[in-house]
């Protein structure tokens, strides 16, 4: 069974590391500064650890894309929520665990209910990931460039998530 827990820094080794790992890196992450990251705390930011019984296998992070700091997604409407989703292990892929962190983290965004969407914003060559979104509800909303990564943005809102669950 996956929980979400808070990351900490003792957490900090463990997701150096699966940045420097190759699925992690295509998938646009691996640039993280994690010594900033983790210790930072602000109202906008929630980062988690998922733990397979106890076992760290992947990491959440969930921001209020109007509020955080770097403005990263522009100007944005208010009561959004945008996640950043992986997996550690490659031998950890592909199990369904991803699909239970992301399932934890929509209803964790949606129990508040003034929340409207979430969006994610996989790159446009990340097809798998394309497919695990929709899987957990996401639909296709614009193509769009962030710095020089070339994304696609996918959303989905509250209707469509209760109307997808079982
Ligand atoms: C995307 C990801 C979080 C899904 O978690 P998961 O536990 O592997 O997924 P599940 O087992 O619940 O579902 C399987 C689906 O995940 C996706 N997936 C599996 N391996 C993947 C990989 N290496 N890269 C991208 N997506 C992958 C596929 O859609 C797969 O379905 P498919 O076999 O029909 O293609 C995870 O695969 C991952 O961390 N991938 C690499 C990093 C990444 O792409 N993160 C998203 C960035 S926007």
């Amino acid at each position: 069974m996956i929980r979400l827990r808070c990351a900490t820094r003792a957490d900090i080794p463990l997701l150096k590391y699966w940045d420097t790992l190759p699925h992690v890196i295509e998938a646009g992450g691996g640039e993280w500064e994690w010594d900033v990251e983790i210790p930072f705390e602000a109202p906008w930011l929630e980062q988690f650890v998922a733990e397979e019984d106890g076992r760290p296998v992947g990491f959440i992070q969930i921001i209020d894309p109007a509020e955080e700091q770097t403005h990263y997604w522009g100007e944005c409407e208010p009561d959004l929520r945008a996640i950043d989703i992986w997996i550690g292990e490659v031998r950890d892929l592909g199990r369904g665990l991803g699909t239970e962190m992301m399932q934890l983290a929509l209803s964790r965004c949606f129990a508040d209910p003034r929340i409207k969407a979430v969006l994610v914003d996989p790159m446009a060559s990340n097809i798998r990931a394309h497919r695990f979104y929709q899987r957990n509800g996401f639909q296709f909303a614009e193509r769009r460039m962030f710095g020089s990564d070339d994304c696609h943005v996918m959303r989905v809102s509250r209707e469509a998530w209760l109307a997808g669950k079982p």
